[in-house]
This record gives C-alpha cells, sequence and structure tokens, in this order.
C-alpha cells in the first residue's frame, strides 16, 4: 500500500515567529513541499499561536493542492477554524495547553461522549477524522466507537526506544495497527519519526496510509536542502 508524505510545516513558521518578518515565507514553504514531491500538508495550530497561526492556516486553505491535514486540541476556536478552512483531514490531538509538543493519546474511552461530538459536527461538513492515540487496544477500539475515520498512531515512543531494540520499539504498533484495520479504521502515524527509523517503520507496517512528519525533515532540509530531503523520505516509504 502507498504511505503518503504529509509534510508539517508548523517548524517553519516557528523560524518566522523568531524573528518576526515573513522568513521563512510559510505559504511559499507549502507550495515548494508540494513542488518537491510532499502528498500533504499538515499544520498543528495551538492556542498561543506560537507556531503556525491562525491566520496563516487560512491564507494555506487556498494554497494547499494536496491533502490538507489540520491538527490539534478541539477547543471552539480551533473548531471554528477547522470550519471555515475545511480541510481534507482534521486530526484530533489531546494536547495540555502548555506542551512543548504532542505528548501522548487521546484516552477514547474517557472522552467519549465529547469526541462523538465534535467528530459529527466535523462529519457534517464533510471532514474526515483522524484521532491521535497510543498503540493501546483499548483506545484504537474507542476511536472506533466514536466513529472515527482513522487513528494516527502517536510514535514517539516507537522512535524513542528503536535506537537501542528496534524489535522491541516496533511490536506495539504492529499489534495494534493490524487490529485498527481489522475493525475497518485506516493507519496514519506521526511524531519523531525520521530518516532514521522510518524504513524500519514502514518495512513492519507496510498498510499505514499517511505519514505526518515535520521536526526531523525540517532538520534536515538544513544540511540536504527542502527537495533532496523530501525525496529522500519519500524513498523510505517505497
Ligand atoms: N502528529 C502530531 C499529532 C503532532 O503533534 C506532531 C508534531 O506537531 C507530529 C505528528 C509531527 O511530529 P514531528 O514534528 O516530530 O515529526
Amino acid at each position: 500500500m502507498h504511505t503518503r508524505l504529509s509534510v508539517n510545516i508548523n517548524k517553519c513558521a516557528t523560524l518566522r515567529n523568531a524573528r518576526g518578518g515573513n522568513i521563512p515565507d510559510v505559504i511559499k514553504a507549502a507550495k515548494d513541499c508540494e513542488r518537491f514531491g510532499a502528498e500533504g500538508i499538515t499544520v498543528h495550530p495551538r492556542p498561543d499561536e506560537r507556531h503556525i497561526k491562525y491566520a496563516d492556516v487560512l491564507e494555506l486553505k487556498d494554497v494547499v493542492n494536496t491533502e490538507f491535514n489540520i491538527e490539534g486540541y478541539p477547543t471552539k476556536e480551533f473548531l471554528e477554524l477547522v470550519q471555515k478552512v475545511k480541510p481534507a483531514q482534521c486530526t484530533l490531538v489531546p494536547d495540555d495547553e502548555n506542551v512543548i509538543t504532542s505528548n501522548q493519546g487521546w484516552d477514547t474511552l474517557k472522552q467519549n461522549k465529547f469526541l462523538t461530538e465534535v467528530i459529527n459536527e466535523l462529519h457534517e461538513s464533510g471532514i474526515r477524522v483522524s484521532l491521535f492515540v497510543d498503540p493501546i487496544e483499548q483506545f484504537i477500539e474507542g476511536a472506533k466507537a466514536v466513529n472515527a475515520d482513522r487513528i494516527e498512531l502517536y510514535t514517539g515512543p516507537y522512535a524513542h526506544i528503536f535506537s537501542t531494540d528496534k524489535f522491541k520499539a516496533i511490536e506495539p504498533y504492529v499489534q495494534s495497527a493490524k487490529y485498527a484495520q481489522s475493525i475497518g479504521l485506516l493507519v496514519n502515524a506521526g511524531h519523531d519519526l525520521s530518516l532514521d527509523n522510518l524504513s524500519y517503520f514502514k518495512k513492519n507496517l507496510p498498510f499505514i496510509a499517511e505519514v505526518s512528519i515535520g521536526h526531523a525533515l525540517i532538520c534536515d532540509a538544513l544540511y540536504y536542502g527542502l527537495e533532496n530531503t523530501i525525496q529522500m523520505y519519500l524513498r523510505q516509504l517505497k
């Protein structure tokens, strides 16, 4: 199965915000990622707008020609933004307000009512919904119960353990992705995926629908250039 590469461009916005002004130009970065082969663009607006800003997301609406994926915690403001933009996919993430980056998946059992309401609302607008979850069967079953279309497996722990024990690192992901498939959920993955650990992930989970990658890819672009880097990531997914 073909695995789609969605490039998370938040880090371009973080760099821009460090100085004010418009360098690097986030809109141009999105267009260039597509031109260089990215099959999707991901943004993760946070309430304090320290990375991508709400205004960027609105501007990207008319620019992104591949799959647009907006991810984040479903606050009222976030959902209003998503409804204005109507991306192909919205990935819901249970971020606490002050976390540096997403660091866990949903407890889909505890949040059943909330997630059901939010997902219904997004479905009414024709937006596909993916839920960020840890590779834990009961939470995947819970994602199905709230009517999610997909899950995005949180791969932070995979990346962390990969360097010392790749067999141990991948095991829960293989089991839980197979389980997700068996109950009719497509499986995305993201967080801390890199040129070191991506091809092993893909080899063991060939049916992954999409990976969303930001930090490592943008850092690699400093050394290899954006075009080369995107091509290198695409090759890992072959
Ligand atoms: N998926 C989710 C839900 C995220 O929050 C992030 C980081 O913004 C990513 C994927 C991408 O992670 P990374 O920047 O480590 O590639």
